[in-house]
């Protein structure tokens, strides 16, 4: 790699010239890393995507070296938590490309998420501009087709600006980077065990249908407790009445019937999960299944014959058993593997991702 090294930013940041971050347009080569035993975590890669808002607007953006970020010590992501964040994949196909999945909704989801805590827009073709940018940069930390490892790319915005008064912040870092990453749950597609939490993840009206890292820090105690009892991951019932199923602290849910249909939790403070928008058009569109989108009740989970969490780092994880205090609910797909419906589904999408299935048009975004 040749990638010659110039400071350019107000910051004082280290930043590359995107026309040399590939040796000659050629994928460069890859990081020596034991692929197929990387974990869900963070290492720090070669480049990261960083673009400040200051006076109403955007600067042009740049690839930086440095993974620190310094700020003021009033900044509104301090004190009032003003953060959004995205979470999406880059995976290298059969065939060598290195793609990610529709990141357009991603983009879309930000901005969503932005108005809601009254941040700027990060513009959609800005948004998809720098993951190819970011992901590009970083080809070499791209896990190779089958090692079941891929590239998770975060991007995230922030309130650098300082305030004091609660008041939105008027200056603002939107950032990407990106890690190698191995499955979400220790023992990848091995059914897990959760609960039910006493504690709720969002109210009616509230901000659980937004990616904001608020929703994730109320999520921590619970997230702690569950562990601590033996569980991999909390059920979160609707707050109003706790008789509906929500969804977990970092995926959608989704049911079987014993007659292989497919219920999804509707409800409107849950996150509009892209993997699980994209599962049900598979359900319908590849696999013929029926899909059916209503509130869940509790009290009829028992009933289904496989259930299943959803979402870019669980991709389709199967949950074996739920646990409401002491009262425990056993799927017929049992604590060894997955159940076939959700077998099926997880295969399809995976495949349509690594380029082994067709995709539907404009799901696939091929960077290089
Ligand atoms: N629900 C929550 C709370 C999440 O954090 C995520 C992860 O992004 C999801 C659902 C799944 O969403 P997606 O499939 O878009 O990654
Ligand atoms: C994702 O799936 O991208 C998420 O952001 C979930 C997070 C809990 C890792």
């Amino acid at each position: 790699m040749q990638a010659a090294v110039r400071r350019i930013s107000r910051e004082g940041t280290l930043s590359v010239p995107r026309d040399e971050i590939t040796d000659g347009g050629k994928i460069m080569e890859k990081k020596n890393l034991d692929w197929a035993n990387l974990s869900f975590g963070y290492m720090t890669t070669d480049y990261r995507y960083v673009s400040v808002y200051r006076d109403g607007a955007w600067d042009e953006g740049c690839l930086t070296t440095d993974p620190n970020v310094t700020m003021n010590e009033c900044a509104g992501i301090l004190h009032y938590c003003q953060e959004v964040f995205e979470g999406l994949k880059a995976y290298t196909t059969e065939d060598g490309h290195i793609v990610t999945f529709r990141p357009d909704l991603n983009a879309e989801r930000m901005m969503n998420s932005a108005a809601r805590l009254e941040m700027p827009a990060f513009p959609r073709e800005r948004f998809l501009d720098a993951v190819e940018q970011v992901v590009k940069a970083n080809a070499a930390w791209v896990p190779p087709y089958g090692s079941g490892a891929t590239l998770y790319v975060r991007p995230y915005m922030f309130a650098t600006g300082p305030v004091i008064g609660v008041k939105p912040s008027d200056e603002y870092q939107f950032r990407i980077l990106v890690t190698p990453v191995g499955p979400y749950f220790k023992g990848g597609a091995k059914p897990i065990s959760i609960c039910v939490s006493d504690f709720d993840r969002a109210a009616p009206h509230g901000t659980g249908d937004i990616k904001a890292g608020l929703n994730y820090a109320m999520s921590l105690h619970p997230y702690v407790l569950a562990h601590e009892n033996g569980y991999d991951e909390n059920m979160y019932l609707d707050s109003a009445t706790r008789t509906y199923v929500e969804e977990t602290g970092g995926a959608n849910f989704l049911f079987v019937t014993k007659d292989g249909e497919i219920v999804i939790p509707k409800s409107g403070s849950i996150l509009p999960s892209i993997t699980r928008r994209s599962l049900v058009y598979v359900a319908e569109h590849y696999l013929g299944l029926k899909v059916t989108q209503r509130p869940v009740a509790f009290a009829e989970v028992g009933e289904f014959a496989e259930c299943g969490l959803c979402g870019t780092a669980a991709v389709i994880s199967p949950v074996g058993r739920v646990v409401d205090h002491g009262k425990e609910i056993c799927f017929a797909s049992g604590m060894d593997e997955m159940g076939p419906t959700i077998k099926k589904l997880y295969e399809t999408l995976t495949g349509i991702q690594m380029g082994t299935v067709e995709a539907p048009e404009g799901w696939i975004h091929r960077i290089m």
